[in-house]
């Protein structure tokens, strides 16, 4: 896995901050033996404080991976409140399944199973809170999605988004098998940074988590709303 800090920083991070306790360390524990690429625990604690400050009653989540931080971030939900997540790798959602199981959240959090290009359109109902942690180089497609179905006041969360620090360097310098993902990424970072119904801050832990609050609905979103609304009506 890729990290902006370097190894000395992560580990007093790591440490400083303790691990989670109960069935959620553990599930935290085992992923980090099987290496599973679930949120580093600096990143982890970050959420932790964002939840216990927004106190959500409705979370999607791009990107469940075996439910770690979907089990995670259950802890900060409003009464009655759910977590939708998607993610389309069955060998991975098998131990999701297993987990949420183990932590009791069967009612709590639904595993939307697919690709989140084809779930995204099809969600309707608005959410207070959006992690996005999945294929990076598809985040400015699913970005009009987030915006969607983010009120105003609701926050976007984006993982790894920093390419570990080389998305600071020109293009031709990082090795060519990761130029697409370069540009993609910059042009995704570009976008949130200057998105005139976000304000956004990027911070360099972990690999990079952007957070974007929604200040405002844009027009085009309305007119796109209104125009969904009249082909639905036809
Ligand atoms: C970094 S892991 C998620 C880790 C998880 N959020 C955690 O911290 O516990 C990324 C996950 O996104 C899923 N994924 C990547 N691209 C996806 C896509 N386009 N649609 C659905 N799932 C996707 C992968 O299968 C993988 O399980």
């Amino acid at each position: 896995m890729n990290y902006v800090t370097d190894d000395t920083m992560n580990t007093f991070l790591r440490t400083i901050q303790p691990m989670y306790d109960g069935v959620l360390g553990e599930i935290q524990k085992e992923a980090i033996a099987a290496d599973v690429p679930i949120v580093p625990h600096e990143v982890a604690r970050f959420l932790s404080v964002l939840l216990s400050m927004k106190k959500p009653k409705r979370i999607l989540e791009i990107g469940t991976a075996v439910a770690f931080s979907s089990s995670l971030m259950s802890q900060y939900l409003q009464e009655d409140g759910c977590i939708h997540t998607i993610d389309r790798f069955e060998v991975m959602l098998k131990d999701a399944r297993k987990n949420i199981a183990r932590m009791g959240l069967e009612d709590t959090i639904t595993i939307l199973e697919g690709d989140a290009a084809d779930i995204l359109p099809t969600l309707k109902e608005p959410y207070d809170v959006i992690f996005m942690d999945a294929a990076k180089g598809q985040y400015s497609n699913f970005l009009p999605h987030c915006l969607r179905l983010l009120p105003v006041g609701g926050l976007l969360i984006v993982d790894d988004v920093l390419q570990g620090g080389t998305i600071a360097q020109t293009r031709f310098s990082v090795p060519r098998r990761q130029r697409t993902i370069h540009k993609r990424l910059g042009t995704f970072l570009w976008d949130i940074s200057h998105h005139e119904a976000l304000e956004t801050s990027i911070i360099p832990i972990g690999d990079g988590v952007a957070l974007c609050y929604k200040i405002k609905e844009t027009a085009m979103e309305v007119e796109v709303e209104g125009v969904e609304q009249n082909e639905e009506d036809q």
